[in-house]
């Protein structure tokens, strides 16, 4: 049985891989922000603005659980998650978790493009949503790192480097 957990931060790629490796592996895919929009027939931003963060933190919480119950599933987590409550011990012991670690300066070209959808980045950009950055995986860093493999997913331009990635990973796993 097998249950693996990606976690990193926002525009790491967790999704991208996610499903690449949960489909090379024969695992189920779950991404847990589309679990939770399908659940709640919400958006992750309406959820935001219409109950507040810390809602949305207890949902995401309860949905980890339950897809934790789940057996040869890849899940793929939001960038909060693991810094919230005891989630990151939780999926610890529930099965094995990969950090796809990027560098600030990746994470903030890619999330330039793509900052719409994820309401904890307000909008900001350019040079603010590049200290945004730096300073938020400063203090999620130490949660992401006890992820029991640590990834270097700095390259992540095309498909070919998506496959690579998704190789190497199988032979962690
Ligand atoms: C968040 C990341 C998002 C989503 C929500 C909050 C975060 O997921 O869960 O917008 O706090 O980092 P992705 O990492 O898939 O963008």
């Amino acid at each position: 049985m097998k249950r693996i957990f990606l976690i990193g931060y926002m525009g790491a790629g967790k999704t991208t891989v996610g499903k690449n490796l949960a489909e090379r592996m024969g695992l189920s895919f779950i991404d847990l922000d589309c679990y939770i929009e399908n659940r709640y027939h919400k958006t992750v931003r309406q959820i935001f603005d219409e109950k507040g963060e810390e809602a949305f933190r207890e949902i995401e919480r309860s949905v980890l659980q339950e897809v934790a119950l789940f057996e040869n599933v890849l899940v793929s987590t939001g960038g909060g998650a693991p810094v919230y409550f005891d989630n990151m011990e939780f999926m610890n012991a529930k099965g094995t978790t990969v950090y796809l670690q990027v560098s600030v300066e990746e994470l903030a070209n890619r999330l330039e493009l793509c900052k719409h959808t994820r309401p904890v980045l307000k909008d900001r950009c350019g040079e603010e949503l590049k200290a945004f950055i730096a300073e938020n995986l400063y203090k999620r860093e130490p949660f992401y790192k006890k992820a029991a493999i640590v990834f270097n997913a700095e390259n992540m331009l095309t498909e070919t480097d998506v496959e690579n990635i998704s190789k190497t990973l199988e032979k962690l796993l």
